[in-house]
C-alpha cells in the first residue's frame, strides 16, 4: 500500500497496525492496507495497492 496517508501526507510507518487496519499517527484516520480503503476520518480518499510476493526471502513488489 501508499506509504504515505491521503489526508496530509504523513508517512503511515509509524501507525499502529490493529487486524488488517493501519491507523495514521498524526490524526488517526485508518486504511484496510489488504485494499487501500479509507475506514474512518479524517482520511476519506483511499491508497494504492500493490502486489507482493515472497521468493527464497526475497520480497518482490509489482510497482
Ligand atoms: S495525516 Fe493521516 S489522518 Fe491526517
Amino acid at each position: 500500500m501508499d506509504g504515505h496517508c491521503s489526508h496530509e501526507k504523513v508517512h503511515l510507518a509509524g501507525g499502529i497496525v490493529d487486524g488488517h487496519v493501519i491507523e495514521c499517527p498524526k490524526h488517526f484516520g485508518t486504511f484496510d492496507y489488504r485494499t487501500g480503503e479509507a475506514r474512518a476520518l479524517p482520511a476519506c480518499v483511499g491508497l494504492s495497492t500493490y502486489e507482493v510476493k515472497v521468493e527464497n526471502g526475497t520480497v518482490f513488489i509489482r510497482l
